[in-house]
This record gives structure tokens, sequence and C-alpha cells, in this order.
């Protein structure tokens, strides 16, 4: 049997925010997402994770995770309080306890089921994650016996100054053996100087504590402050750059450029600087994206040119260009072959084949055809204050500079507006339309 626990009660006051610690976001995921989505694969019997501050906003923000078990530590009397919190959820359990503290955001699961692993092979009553860090800075100390049995963990406050020397750190991840620790729970003190309860004190109190050693420092990193976690968020970014420019992405400036992880590239993409995708972005081959654009939760086909734009929950086709300055708004469908031109904002809308929109235009909940043409200054008049309404256009129509459509109306196939019109009703195929006052001309007095 396996129970996992995830600490997630504390404040993080080094982070100096109205957030919860465990709340703030690496490469665009929570870190207790992060740490909750590496333990997914390890089948265990039971998640729980154990909230204090702020819980319910905590909670709110794990409402996917369906199988969770909240657990409240009020107040938050430290790591090993948390833990004596468990107590009634664990009656009559036994197995193994997988506890990770919520702000150690980069761990894998291989190395999880490595813990697990070693820790029942060697019948263990606990074995946590170490590493050896040049700089042990913030963590607690490791130390052992000749043997390698681990004879006590002390926090870097409390430690000596030659203590302080040693560069062998819990990582915050324990495999317990339940029964074991739950007898000696009960046992922990306040004798330091957080006066709080600490998990790390039940090292010394178990029969057989071990440590089990990971090699990249980074997987284990801690997040106390703003500072660590855009290390954290450095690290993520180089990775899936490297990773990308590996299958044939080429990024002009990689550290101008953030990625998420749910990012896909074909090939010959090309990511110009001061480009950043967010959410899952499907980006086909020979796409040239940026300098200069945010796209989010969107899909570009192949050989799509986009220049400082946003797109955000949209469909853009193969060849189609966008951009400079245009906005494409969530649920617009742009086909194939068109192109969306400089200060283009468009929303809720399907863009046919060939259609261009080339200046200063707003398109809003609208279905245009293919072949349109969409004159500079172009506005779909859709909100009457209260409901919106849709705009359609057919085929082959072209609409003059500053013309107004006011929704709901219907612009047949091969239309044409005059400049400056306001259009109000619909108009059939094939008619060319005008709506204008007669310009008043005097001859002004000397
Ligand atoms: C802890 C360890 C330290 C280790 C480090 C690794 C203790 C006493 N120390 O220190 O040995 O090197 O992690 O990153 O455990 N939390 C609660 N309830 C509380 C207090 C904290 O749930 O009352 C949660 C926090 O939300 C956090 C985690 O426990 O996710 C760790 O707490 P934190 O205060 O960051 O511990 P560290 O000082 O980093
Ligand atoms: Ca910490």
């Amino acid at each position: 049997m396996l129970a996992i626990a995830i600490l997630a009660a504390g404040k993080g006051t080094r982070m100096n925010s109205k957030l919860p610690k465990v709340l703030h976001s690496l490469a665009g995921k929570s870190l207790i997402d992060r740490v909750l989505s590496c333990t997914q694969g390890l089948k265990p019997n039971l998640r729980l994770v154990v909230v204090g501050h702020q819980a319910k906003l905590v909670e709110d923000s794990l409402k996917n995770h369906k199988d969770l078990d909240f657990v409240l530590q009020q107040p938050q009397n430290g790591t090993g309080h948390a833990i004596q919190q468990l107590i009634p959820k664990l009656k009559g359990f036994k197995g193994e306890l997988l506890v990770l503290n919520g702000d150690v955001p980069l761990l894998k699961e291989e190395t999880l089921c490595s813990l697990i692993k070693f820790h029942k092979e060697s019948k263990a009553s606990v074995t946590f994650l170490s590493a050896s860090l040049d700089s042990p800075i913030g963590y607690g100390r490791v130390f052992t016996d000749e043997s390698g049995l681990v004879k006590e963990i002390i926090e870097e406050r409390d430690c000596t100054n030659a203590q302080r020397k040693n560069t062998l750190i819990n990582a915050g991840i324990y495999c317990f053996d339940w029964q074991q620790l739950s007898d000696i729970l009960n046992l922990l003190s306040n004798q330091n100087s957080q006066n709080e309860l600490y998990i790390t004190d039940t090292i010394s109190l178990l029969k057989k504590a071990l440590h089990f050693k990971v090699d990249n420092p980074f997987e284990i990193k801690g997040i106390n402050d703003r500072f660590q976690l855009s290390e954290c968020e450095h690290y993520i970014q180089k990775k899936l750059k490297s990773l990308w420019m590996s299958k044939g992405v080429s990024f002009v400036d990689p550290i101008s450029c953030s990625l998420s992880e749910d990012s896909n590239f074909g090939t010959d993409v090309i990511i110009e600087p001061q480009t950043h995708l967010r959410g899952k972005c499907n980006i086909g081959n020979g796409c040239h994206i940026g300098p200069g654009c945010i796209i989010t939760n969107s899909t570009l086909a192949e050989n799509v040119l986009a220049i400082h734009s946003f797109i955000n929950e949209a469909t853009i086709g193969n060849n189609t260009s966008i951009g400079p300055f245009a906005h494409i708004r969530p649920e617009s469908n742009i086909s194939k072959n068109s192109k969306i031109g400089n200060f283009v904002e468009i929303k809720k809308s399907f863009i046919g084949e060939k259609t261009k929109i080339n200046h200063l235009s707003y398109v809003g909940d609208s279905t245009l055809g293919k072949n349109i043409n969409i004159g500079a200054g172009t506005i779909t008049a859709n909100f009457d204050g209260k409901n919106k309404y849709r705009t359609i256009i057919d085929d082959f129509s072209k609409t003059g500079a500053n013309s107004v459509l006011v929704a709901p109306i219907k612009i047949g196939s091969h239309v044409t507006i005059g400049a400056g019109s306001t259009i109000s009703k619909d108009i059939p195929d094939k008619s060319l339309v005008v709506e204008r006052s007669k310009a008043m001309i005097r001859t002004k007095a000397d």
C-alpha cells in the first residue's frame, strides 16, 4: 500500500506575497500542480494534501485532480505538525507514506520510483532524497555515521558553524514506513530556533534512516523565495528550448523567448526574439513567428508568418500572415492563404481562404467567406449594449474603407460596399451599396 502526502500548508513568508507559495507558477503551472503531476504514475492508494494558509484557494486550484483528500493544518506549526494531522486519515493504514514538500517542483517520477524501490529493498524505517550541493544554503544538513545510516538532520538555522559546512542536504522528500512513523510522531518537540515541530526530527527517532542521493541538484531544488523561483524558470526554459532546437526549431535569441511544456513544433520553425508561447500550442512546419508575439492555446498550421501579434485560443491555416500588431482573440478560425494585417482585431470569427483584412479593422462574431477584401477601418458593430450579434459576409465581397456593418447583418457574395458606409440591413448577392450623406460644399467668405 502506498499513501502520498504533499505538504502545502505553509505561507511562504520569504516570497513576500499575498498568494500562497505553492500557487506561484513555473512555465505556466503552479508549484503544487507540478509536485502532484510527478506522483500520478505511482498509482498510490491515496493522495493527501495538507493545506492551511489560504486553504480554500489552494484547494480550488486543484479541483481538476479528483482523487485528492485535503487535510487541514491549523495553525501551521511546522512540517512535523503537518504530518501529525495525517494520523486520523491513516488510521489502520499499513505500508509506505511518501511525503513531498509542496515547494520542490522539478522532481521526476522516475526518481520517486527509485526512492520507493530502494527504501523497500533496504527495509528502512525512512529513506529520504539528499544531494551534495556546492552551495547548500537554506537546506537542512544530513549527518550520517560510518555505516551510512543517517543519525540526524539539522536545520541550517540550528547548525553550528562547523555543521553548516556539511554540503549533504535534505531535499524534503521522504518515504516512511507509516507504522513506525506513527509510533514516534507524538515524540516531536519544538525545541528549535523556530519553535516548530520538524518532520526532520523523526529521522533520529526512527530505527533505520537512510538517504538516497540524486545526481541532478536542480531536480530537488526547493523554492523559498522569488530568486529561486526565477532560477527554476530559467532551468525549465533552457531545457525546453534545447529540446526543440535539437528537433529543428531555430531561436534567434533564445533567452528572450519562453515556452510552455505543452507546446509542440514542426521543423524549420523560426522563433524571433521576444516571443512567448503559453498553454497548449501547436506550431506547424515552416512557421516564422516574432519578433514580439504572444501565442496562447493556439494552432498554427504550416508556413504561418506572425509578427508583433497576440494570438489567443485561435486556429490559423497554412500560409496565412498575421500582423504586425494584430490581435486574434478566442474562438477565431482563420483559413489558409489569408492575411490579417496591422492593427486588426478578430474575435470569435471564421475567416475563409484568401480573405484579406489588411488594416485597422475590428471583426467580431462574424463568418466571412473566401476571397473577401475588407477595406481599411471596416468595423463589425456587433454589440447593442446588451447582446452580441453576428455578421455574415459571403465570398468575393469587398467593403470600402471605414465601413460599419451593424449586426445582425448578412452581406451576400460579390457585393461591393462604398467607402464610409454604415450598413444596417442585409445586402443581396452581386450588388453595389453606398450609404453616405451628400457632401455640402459652400464657398467661404473672404
Ligand atoms: C524543509 C526541511 C529542510 C529541507 C528543505 C528542502 C523541515 C523542518 N525542513 O525546510 O530540512 O532541506 O525543506 O526543501 O522540514 N509546510 C506545511 N506546514 C507547516 C510548515 C510548512 O505544510 O507548518 C509545508 C510548506 O508549505 C512547504 C513545505 O512544508 O511546501 C516545506 O516548508 P518550508 O518552510 O519551505 O521548509 P524549509 O525551511 O524549506
Ligand atoms: Ca522550502
